[in-house]
């Protein structure tokens, strides 16, 4: 029988690839048609595998039987996103991880999934996404929640559909995205062959294989969302000004956008309630670390506050110390985040010993006016993930569908909302949850809270994943900055 998901090995063109004295040769399949029945043309995958594992060579500690499957996805901001090559990333000047997985030996898959504008064209540009790429304009509006997931997913079920003519090992996955692209790698880390994305794998022919994966490396994932506003409260509650950057593609590239002001007066009186709910939904996880719960009083205040803080206090210990983000990427750095100019940090003998959170936070600023997702007119990049083919945008917080200002406000169906939300599943226990994860938002990160990483590293630990979560220093809102500790932490959970 002839199946459209199996890939012709015989169908590729070699290519070499040099960049900055780094060079791989490898085989590329591209545009491969990853599900049988695609809604948009973005759903395809371009495919890289080493030469080497053709000839039985190998490339430092993997070879064509280990090398595991390097996935990342280019998603940023809920906008589709397309399939990559291996090169040099536009916006950062610096190779991209499908290069740098090459280079670690890995086999690395590039798959475009759909998002909330496939069907228009778009000049809005996020971190993590594609600074070169326009949606096909077919008019029908098919990626919105949970159509990234579902595309990722049928991705990894396409890999496996080849395992048996593959090299390396398609049952060791690992994916990597940045902010909504983050979000995407968490969802994929926790959903694991669940049943509830089956109706719409169904409907896009996705092969009937397992679509749980190995691992998730998540930067900045801004997920969560339906807690997010409230957990944005938390943190920045009292500022009432709010800072932040708009970008814009233009045929000279990206533009930035100042967007500043003081919050009105309906997104003021937002502020207080949500803050106030804050603590309810962080003591219904009962989050533990080190034994002990992890807790918030009606202010705010307590012991998982301490633990974030003193997260926040490792990590400038860190930089501190070794003055790695200054010495090793400043260029990715917040504008006045080198640690030796903070003065909200106390130091002894030399060495950071505690911080003003007030300082701090203000330090930072607020980037968004509340609430900081569900806005209240209906017009944050979320509340266009939550329309549909036929409804432009929705509210998903019961807040904002309450005050909306907004004539005629709609919400989305809850079981919708929970198909874009990783930490449900992982608090379920119920999905085939990836053993390992990355995680990493930045000290200087104000896209979303504090909270909403930490969250998701302490549900893991506290379900028996193996974590590595660290706030670096300085980083704000971005991703793929520390790819040798990437890969490193790679090799680590993949070489015996
Ligand atoms: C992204 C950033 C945001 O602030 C947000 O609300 C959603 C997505 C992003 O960069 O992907």
């Amino acid at each position: 029988m002839n199946d459209s998901l199996r890939i012709d090995l015989s169908a590729y063109q070699s290519e070499t690839l040099e960049l900055e004295g780094k060079s791989v040769s490898f085989r590329a399949f591209r545009n491969l048609q990853y599900c049988r029945n695609p809604l948009d043309p973005i759903q395809k995958m371009n495919l890289f595998i080493p030469e080497a594992y053709f000839h039985d060579q190998g490339i430092g500690r993997y070879t064509k039987d280990n090398a595991p499957y390097f996935l990342p996805n280019t998603v940023g901001g809920y906008l589709p996103g397309p399939a990559d090559e291996p090169g040099v990333d536009s916006h950062s000047g610096r190779p991209n991880t499908l290069f740098e997985a090459l280079t670690h030996g890995l086999i690395a898959a590039s798959a475009g999934v759909r998002g909330r504008t496939s069907g228009k064209a778009s000049n809005e540009f996020f971190e993590g996404s594609k600074e070169h790429f326009t949606a096909e304009e077919t008019g029908r509006m098919v990626g919105r929640a949970p159509a990234f997931i579902v595309d990722y997913k049928a991705a990894v079920r396409f890999l496996r559909h080849n395992a048996d003519i593959l090299p390396g090992r398609t049952d060791r996955i690992i994916t990597n995205g940045t902010s909504a692209g983050g979000a995407l790698s968490a969802l994929a880390g926790a959903t694991g062959n669940s049943s509830d994305y089956e109706p719409y794998l169904k409907q896009i022919g996705a092969a009937e294989e397992r679509d749980d994966i190995f691992a998730a490396s998540c930067y900045c994932p801004i997920h969560n969302l339906e807690n997010a506003d409230k957990a944005y409260e938390w943190q920045f509650y009292g500022e009432n000004s709010f800072h932040r950057t708009k970008h814009q593609k233009s045929e000279n590239g990206i533009i930035r956008v100042p967007y500043e002001g003081v919050m009105t007066k309906e997104q003021q009186a937002a502020s207080k309630p949500l803050k106030d709910a804050f603590p309810a939904y962080l003591n219904s996880l009962h989050l533990t670390a080190g034994g002990k719960e992890l807790t918030l009083d009606a202010e705010g205040k307590g012991s998982f506050k301490e633990w974030v803080m003193g997260k926040i206090l490792a990590s400038a210990q860190k930089e501190s110390l070794t003055h790695d983000n200054e010495s090793n990427r400043p260029e990715r750095m917040t504008k006045g985040s080198f640690i030796d100019e903070q003065n909200y940090i106390s130091y002894k003998d030399g060495k950071p010993v505690s911080f003003d959170w007030r300082d701090y936070i203000q330090k930072i600023t607020r980037m968004k006016a509340a609430p900081a997702f569900d806005s209240l007119d209906m017009n944050s990049p979320e509340n266009e993930e939550f329309g549909d083919e036929q409804v432009d945008a929705r509210h998903f917080t019961a807040y904002s569908f309450e005050h909306s200002l907004n004539e005629h406000p709609l919400k989305a169906d809850e079981r919708i909302v929970r198909l874009m939300n990783p930490t449900i599943f992982i608090q379920e226990d119920r999905t085939d949850i990836a053993p390992h994860w990355r995680i990493r938002h930045g000290a200087f990160d104000r896209d979303t809270s504090l909270a909403v990483p930490a969250i998701l590293a302490l549900l893991l630990e506290d379900h028996g994943k193996d974590v590595d979560f660290f706030y670096p220093w300085g980083i704000p809102h971005a991703g793929d900055y520390d790819m040798d500790d990437l890969f490193a932490w790679i090799e680590s959970i993949t070489v015996e």
